[in-house]
């Protein structure tokens, strides 16, 4: 199924959630407009578990054709931050290159700058593929994602005091009693450990492996959509992974887009930390029961309209009580419902 345009489907105080193919939101955004776009693209070809070579060029070109207009939509300072999960080639127990073809692509052929790659670690994962896993037993369960931080220039902006993680025990009783541990001088390399290395900033510097689980159960998004009998997005982000790059790489006011939305963990991570936020999804379905997490509980009458209105209406984009709206389609009424025509409920 494809969709000819985007339409706004809801807007929250810093945002406004899109439902359709995201290549024509991104086309009808502004040049230099965007802070950040983090997003995870669907897993059509995880969902296989294994796949052949023309299944992943095919993907990989797929994909490839919304990055110009990344490219386009950031700002100079801007980041792109693409989550990947891995995979393998159809019948065999070897690893698809895929992740790391669009890697290259992305810097070889749009001129994004690789700034760093981080490694998302999901204990919670289940083990998988089956066959190589857990009845031949002769490969490890995979629960690494790699995200590619890409950048459109060297110096995108970043700030790692806005995500120190605590101290370790080691590091806590050396800072509680600096001149026991470390007496400043140079290391053989030539380093001055010097004694501003006993000085406390606060939190310790992360790395570029991040370790989050997956396995939220009774987040305010899963109890409505239990309650409402809205199907859960199956590929969910966790809260902590886009907090995590929205703190580091943008201030209060930017501008965060998602363009493969899906149940807008992105939105909701942005509005909660001022940010400003744009997200699309294909599927309506998915955008309406995402609005969940922008209710106010309890629930009353009003949001089971609301969510009817999400679902069904053609008067949008709906405005979430209490809030004002960020709107980058002209809210015409007669626009709205001729691109309704293109919608349809999955
Ligand atoms: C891996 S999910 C994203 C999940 C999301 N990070 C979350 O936390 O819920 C990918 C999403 O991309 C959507 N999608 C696929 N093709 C799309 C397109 N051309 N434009 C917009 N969304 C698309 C799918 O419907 C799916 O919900």
């Amino acid at each position: 199924m494809s969709f000819k345009e985007a339409i706004p489907l809801y807007s929250t105080e810093y945002g406004t959630a899109y439902t359709g193919d995201s290549y024509y939101l991104l086309k009808n955004l502004n040049s230099d407009s965007i802070d950040l776009v983090l997003t995870s693209p669907p897993f059509a070809l995880q969902r296989k578990k294994e796949y052949g070579n023309k299944d992943q060029e095919e993907y990989v070109d797929w994909l490839l054709r919304f990055c110009p207009e990344i490219m386009r939509v950031l700002k100079p300072s801007g980041s792109f931050v693409l989550d990947l999960g891995g995979a393998y080639k159809k019948g065999r127990p070897v690893r698809s290159l895929y992740n790391y073809r669009i890697l290259i692509r992305l810097c070889d052929e749009c001129g994004f700058n690789l700034a760093e790659e981080f490694f998302w670690h999901n204990p919670s994962k289940l083990p998988s593929p089956i066959e190589w896993v857990n009845k031949r037993k002769i490969r490890v369960k995979d629960s690494v994602n790699t995200v590619w931080w890409l950048s459109k220039n060297d110096v995108p902006k970043a700030d790692v005091k806005n995500v120190l993680v605590p101290y370790s025990e080691r590091m806590k009783t050396l800072l509680k009693n600096p001149d026991t541990f470390y007496k400043p001088k140079k290391r053989p390399s030539g380093h001055d450990i010097s004694g501003g290395f006993g000085k406390s900033n606060g939190g310790a510097i992360p790395s570029n492996l991040l370790q989050i689980s997956n396995s939220e159960s009774n987040s305010k998004y899963l109890r409505l959509c239990d309650k409402f009998n809205a199907k859960r997005h199956p590929a969910r982000f966790p809260a902590k992974l886009p907090l995590f790059f929205i703190n580091f790489l943008t201030d209060p006011g930017d501008v965060i887009l998602d363009i493969f939305g899906g149940s807008n963990t992105t939105g909701e991570a942005a509005e909660n930390l001022g940010r400003k936020w744009i997200s699309c999804d294909l599927d309506r379905t998915y955008v309406a029961a995402s609005a969940f997490r922008f209710f106010e509980e309890p629930i009353k009458e009003k949001h089971k309209i609301i969510y009817s209105n999400l679902l069904n209406s053609n008067n949008l984009p709906i405005n979430l009580p209490g809030k004002h709206q960020l709107l980058l389609f002209p809210n015409n009424q007669e626009s709205t419902i001729e691109l309704m025509k293109n919608i349809r409920l999955t």
